[in-house]
């Protein structure tokens, strides 16, 4: 099973931003934890990170035939990219939606995700954890 992860604007400040609130794992370390998890399954994961949505777009583009599942961490985007949802939407793959804070014990507009209906479910809340947990929850996903 070949997983795509993706994290959008701002999660390369990992570690540095607002520690109280993501933790002080860096996005460095959550992928090289991914990558053991997915040696250990028997699966493989490419992780990237962008600040561009875009970009991001572009690679949900080509994940489809290419990729059986997509992690997503949205960043900001979740709460504001139609792009991202009709991508995803297009992409026909089960898509994770994951955040590392429970965004729906935040701010108002966080409590929003603008991609949670096109996404097969939703992980929040549990820090660099939720990454594992999202990666745990795509080996029974099928498209
Ligand atoms: C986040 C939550 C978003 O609201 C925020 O804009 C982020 C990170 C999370 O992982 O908790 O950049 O997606």
């Amino acid at each position: 099973m070949k997983i795509l992860c993706l994290s959008g604007p701002n999660l390369n400040m990992l570690g540095l931003r607002e520690p109280g609130i993501y933790g002080a794992s860096s996005l460095e370390d959550i992928h090289q934890s991914l990558q053991d998890q997915a040696a250990a399954d028997e699966m493989s994961i490419d992780c990237r990170q962008s600040n561009h949505e875009g970009e991001l777009v572009t690679w949900i583009q080509q994940a489809r035939g290419n990729f059986d599942a997509i992690i997503l961490n949205a960043g900001a985007y979740t709460h504001t990219s139609i792009a991202l949802r009709d991508a995803i939407s297009a992409a026909e793959l089960p898509t994770v939606e994951v955040h590392l804070s429970n965004i729906h014990a935040r701010e108002a507009f966080r409590h929003t995700s603008m991609i949670a209906s096109v996404c097969a479910g939703q992980i929040a809340g549990f820090g660099s954890h939720s990454y594992r947990l999202a990666l745990e929850a795509c080996k029974d996903l099928k498209a």
